[in-house]
Formats: C-alpha cells, sequence, structure tokens
C-alpha cells in the first residue's frame, strides 16, 4: 500500500500543479557586461542556500550531448556536479569513456543547464567541450574522497554491469589493492571545460511574464539581448 505520508499527485492532478513566480526582476540595464559575473552572484545565493537547507546540490547541473548515430541526431542529457567556472568557461569531472565522454569526443557542442528551484531562476549555456589539462584532472581527483577515488576505478561508467555486487566486489579488491597508498587518477578519467557561446538567465516573474536575458559572445565581449518568455 503507498504511504499516504508521502504525496503522490495522481497524474490528473499535474494540470493543476502550478505556482505563480515572484521574484526580482533582472533587469538588461542594470545586469553586468560580463555573464560571469551574474552566473557568480547567482550561484552564490544558491551556495548561501544549502546552508540554510533550501536547495540540496546547488552545483548540480545538467549537462546535453548531441550523437550522431545512423543519421539521427540524437540528444542525452544527464546531471554532474559544477566543479570550477572562470571566463574559460564551466568545468565538471566524469568518466572519459562514458557515454557522454564518447559524446563529447565525437560532437564537442554541448548544453548545461542550472536550475535553482527556490529562487525560480535557470541558467542555460551551450558551448563547446574540450578536456581539461591531465595535471587539472589529477589536482581535482587528488582532493576527491577516497571512497570515490576508488569508485571511479571500480566502474566502467556507462557500460552493462551483470549486477551491482560485481561493482562492490571490484571496488573493495581495489580498496585492498591501494591500500597505504595514493590513489592514483584513472587514465580515463578527468574534467571538461564548456567554452560558452551562449549563456541564458532565466528568472520566474509573476503571470509567466518571466525574464529572459541571453548573452552572445562577440568579439572580446557579449551582446545582451532579451528574450521573450
Ligand atoms: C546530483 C548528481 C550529481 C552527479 N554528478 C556527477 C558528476 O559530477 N560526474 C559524473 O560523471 N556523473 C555524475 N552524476 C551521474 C550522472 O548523472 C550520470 O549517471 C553518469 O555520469 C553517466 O552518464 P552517461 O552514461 O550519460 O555518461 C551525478 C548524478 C546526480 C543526480
Amino acid at each position: 500500500m503507498a504511504d499516504s505520508s508521502v504525496p503522490h499527485p495522481a497524474p490528473a492532478d499535474l494540470a493543476g500543479e502550478r505556482v505563480d513566480y515572484t521574484a526580482t526582476h533582472l533587469s538588461r540595464r542594470t545586469a553586468p557586461a560580463d555573464p560571469l559575473e551574474l552566473f557568480g552572484q547567482w550561484l552564490a545565493a544558491a551556495l548561501a542556500a544549502k546552508a540554510d537547507g533550501t536547495i540540496g546540490e546547488p552545483t548540480a547541473m545538467q549537462v546535453a550531448t548531441a550523437e550522431v548515430d545512423g543519421g539521427r541526431i540524437r540528444p542525452s542529457v544527464r546531471t554532474v556536479l559544477l566543479k570550477g567556472f572562470d571566463a574559460d568557461g564551466f568545468t565538471f569531472f566524469t568518466n572519459q569513456q562514458s557515454r557522454k565522454g564518447r559524446a563529447i569526443a565525437a560532437n564537442p557542442d554541448v548544453a548545461l543547464q542550472v536550475h535553482w528551484q527556490p529562487f525560480y531562476r535557470a541558467v542555460r549555456v551551450e558551448g563547446v567541450a574540450a578536456p581539461v589539462s591531465r595535471a587539472e584532472s589529477e589536482a581535482y581527483f587528488a582532493t576527491r574522497p577516497r571512497g570515490s577515488q576508488l569508485g571511479a576505478w571500480a566502474s566502467p561508467q556507462s557500460s552493462e554491469l551483470a549486477s551491482s555486487e560485481d561493482l562492490r566486489r571490484t571496488w573493495a579488491e581495489l580498496e585492498e589493492r591501494y591500500a597505504g597508498v595514493e590513489v592514483p587518477c584513472p587514465p580515463f578519467w578527468g574534467g571538461y571545460r564548456v567554452v560558452p557561446e551562449r549563456i541564458e538567465f532565466w528568472q520566474g516573474q509573476p503571470s509567466r511574464l518571466h525574464d529572459r536575458l541571453l548573452y552572445t559572445r562577440t568579439d572580446g565581449g557579449w551582446r545582451i539581448s532579451r528574450l521573450a518568455p
């Protein structure tokens, strides 16, 4: 029997499920010329919201790739954690032989989205992904908890597994193999930096009259335009 304390709206209820967004207005006049500055402000607000429990994973973002497969273009999307951003782009780390890694190798055009729900905010990025340097991947890997480092070795990410026991056994074997020594960064594991070409800031507003400011990269700067919601 369903646990009555857990809300499970019937599909029919979803049509009526809506919230009218009230939030500060995103003005083109006062928007910073550099989108990374605005991104930094919004991220700082999301990180502060983690401290009071309003947002669970403020750095969670979706990464969309597009693979060409037998003449069809197949988009796919998954969540990763944003591990850095600066004028050069947005960085995340993963198994580079995973489905996303293979997709990026074949087509480095990707899209990212973060959604900070309590603020009715989303940021969409479109750009080109490239692997970060080996030194940068190794430096970040060295900061990960040991269990995650072993997990990176243990998991042939995106491959079919016979069972979860196999994965745990492999992890336990690796734990023994690396007992007392530093876990090296796997050669197939590392970061990607997405160099943005377009960055859109979406701010929810009442009556669905939302703000959308789109920054498009120009020679040496950014052009700001307002899009219809
Ligand atoms: C909140 C959250 C954070 C995640 N962070 C990462 C990450 O930083 N790197 C990663 O490889 N996978 C991360 N994952 C798992 C991915 O969503 C995905 O399952 C995995 O990368 C395999 O994707 P692929 O088969 O498309 O390559 C995360 C999942 C969630 C829900």
